[in-house]
């Protein structure tokens, strides 16, 4: 790269880059001797070149390094990021090639109010973000970036969300500054030569990142750099850019996961007619062989890693997973929605992940992954609270304190994450890296839910279940910041993932539901594990028992099973849910399958408040919707 080679002339000092040759030492001499520092990859993209030696000029890092995505690479980076201090290499007879990390304490989960739609109008950003004139964020991140970079090495990482060559896959390049980012990508995504390789010479997604935090000529590195205080996750719809700053951790840094797959390819969705949704990805098969695929989307930490890797309870009946968090789904040429995981690794949420309730994803990360902010034990393994009955003795927790079971903070925290590739998931289907998709043939939109919302309900039609989707509400989790439990409106699991006004979203969905016939469309289903009585207790078992659920929606997609028509769509009719086996009195089941007459008229107004601040953008269907509603439970 000719930019690296004249900054050097232009003099990056020779104590500038001796800091950061004792960070990345092991890693910098392998590279330096191999010539890959200077390499652009096998790239001939001008524009891409040019890309990269900008922004260098701008943050200023000691060096540029393309990544190939080599597992040689990988390896290298993980020990230098050993050397560093963040990483901890797991004991290898337990958990080979593993390594935990544990954060700085001010950056343990996304900062939803630290993120931004920056359309040039705010209306196009909508109520359901935080909006800034681009020009003027624009300049205030400049000022942040202008030397960002300073001792650290710029890694160029090249990836692919979705299989490499998929017509439903799209390409990004994203700068860092975080080693950690970039061996985490090289998990969740398809990262590296082969991705340049299909771009080619076309256009990518622009990803920039910096942790934030430059060092000065021989100051010592901490082992999570970041800038607590300093945070912006940024997005430009309209130029399909992206610009993160400060923080290290999860959707805040990589970025093909949310502020990609989700907030900027949701923009591209709309603009060209498909769906990019905050949803996973299952093949349910009946005894008979016979299968669908289901996507469901849930918000953030509430079981749809678990649901993605479910073991059924219902003998004869198979369940396999082709996504846990993101699903793309584009019209095929038979009018039917084709859908792919953009991404190729799993970053789940470990707190209560054990042989009991998701033995799949336990079974996914006995290798080849990376722990941030669980705990770790004297043997030098991982551990959380959930994972086994009896707790370890001489535990670490993730501030890396000596922890016992009388301290009243847990060992790991709620958003501790485990980052593993979904090839090593026993549960994975042969299919899951399909380039031309999977055709849906059921959309559930679920909610955390201890009241109300009954365990299942079939749309009455698209139009109905977009509606539904529109209303749904969940109780807040740790995977954000701010406070847990708190009832809030999260329409299609979607209120921290939408690129734009989440009316013309709505919008979007039901136009989407015009291009097809009614009979090739996906049919929608509202669905809630959590009810709990009075007491607190859950009403239903979730996990395993939640096939029973998938059942009725696969027999209602090939009208077998009986549905009642009620004010809020079909519920099950009695017996028509497979309970066979299953532990759960009469009552509770009664409870969870009917409508909660009192429950619904409470959110009636509810409802017209959370429509009322997207104005008159409101899609007329929807208001109609709520007045059926409201005028069906008088
Ligand atoms: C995630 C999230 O990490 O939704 O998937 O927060
Ligand atoms: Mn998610």
């Amino acid at each position: 790269l000719s930019h690296v080679a004249s900054r050097s002339a232009r003099g990056v000092s020779t104590e500038r880059r001796q800091a950061s040759i004792t960070h990345q030492s092991r890693f910098r001499s392998r590279h330096e001797n191999a010539g890959v520092l200077t390499m652009s990859g096998k790239s001939q993209n001008a524009a891409l070149k040019k890309w990269v030696a900008d922004w260098a000029d701008i943050l200023e890092p000691d060096d540029v390094y393309w990544c190939d995505g080599s597992e040689q690479e990988y390896n290298d980076l993980c020990e230098d990021l050993v050397l560093a201090g963040t990483f901890t290499k797991l004991n290898d007879a337990k958990r080979p090639n593993s390594y935990w990390a544990h954060s700085d304490p001010g950056d343990v989960a996304r900062v939803e109010d630290r993120t931004f739609i920056c359309s040039t109008n705010k209306v196009d950003a909508g109520p359901n973000n935080n909006w800034r004139e681009p020009s003027e964020m624009r300049a205030d991140m400049m000022a942040l970036y202008k030397g960002a970079m300073r001792g650290r090495m710029m890694y160029v990482v090249p990836f692919s969300m979705g299989p490499l060559g998929s017509p439903i896959a799209h390409i990004g390049v994203q700068l860092t500054d975080s080693a950690y980012v970039a061996v985490n990508m090289r998990i969740m995504t398809r990262m590296g030569q082969g991705a340049l390789d299909v771009l080619g010479n076309n256009q990518w997604v622009p990803c920039v990142h910096s942790v934030g935090a430059p060092l000065a000529p021989g100051q010592q590195d901490s082992a999570w750099p970041c800038n607590p205080d300093n945070k912006y996750i940024v997005h430009f719809p309209e130029t399909r850019e992206i610009w993160s700053f400060g923080s290290g951790y999860g959707g805040n840094a990589l970025l093909g996961k949310k502020c990609f797959a989700l907030r900027i390819a949701s923009v591209m969705a709309r603009d060209d007619g498909w769906l990019a949704e905050h949803m996973l990805i299952l093949k349910l098969t009946n005894p008979q062989g016979e299968f669908k695929y289901i996507a469901a989307a849930f918000p953030s930490a509430c079981g749809k890693t678990n649901l993605a890797m479910l073991v059924p309870t219902i003998a004869g009946w198979k369940a396999e997973t082709i996504g846990d968090d993101i699903c793309w789904m584009k019209y095929g040429p038979d009018g039917q929605l084709y859908a792919i995981n953009p991404e190729a690794g799993f970053f789940g949420v470990a707190p209560f992940t054990s042989d009991e309730t998701n033995i799949n994803a336990m079974h996914t990360m006995t290798k080849n992954s990376i722990f941030t902010n669980t705990a770790i034990t004297q043997d030098g393994d991982v551990w959380w609270e959930g994972m086994t009955k009896e707790t370890p003795a001489g535990i670490t927790d993730w501030k890396n304190n000596a922890w016992t079971s009388a301290n009243e903070a847990p060992a790991a925290h709620p958003n501790a994450r485990f980052t593993a590739p979904a090839s090593q998931c026993p549960s994975i289907a042969p299919e899951w890296q399909d380039p031309k998709g999977v055709p849906i043939s059921a959309i559930l939109f679920g909610g955390r839910r201890r009241t109300t919302v009954p365990l299942v309900t079939q749309a009455f039609d698209w139009n109905h279940g977009v509606f539904l989707g529109s209303i749904m509400a969940s109780e807040t989790t740790a995977a954000a910041g701010g406070q847990v439990g708190k009832l809030r409106f999260d329409p299609m699991a979607m209120l921290p993932f939408c690129g734009y006004n989440m009316a013309d979203y709505f919008k979007h969905w039901l136009q989407v539901g015009t291009k097809t016939e009614a009979s090739k469309l996906p049919q929608i289903f509202f669905v809630n594990w959590f009810r709990r009585d009075e007491d607190g207790r859950f009403m239903w078992p979730g996990y395993g028992e939640n096939s029973r659920v998938l059942k009725w929606v696969f027999e209602r997609l090939n009208g077998t099973a009986q549905a009642d028509k009620t004010a809020i769509g079909y519920l099950p009719s009695a017996d028509s849910l497979d309970t066979n086996g299953m532990n759960i009195n009469t009552a509770d089941l009664q409870a969870i399958t009917s409508v909660d007459v009192d429950g619904w008229r409470e959110a009636v107004p509810q409802i017209r408040d959370h429509y009322a601040a997207f104005g008159d953008r409101l899609p007329n269907e929807l208001a109609t919707a709520l007045d059926a509603l409201e005028s069906s439970l008088s």
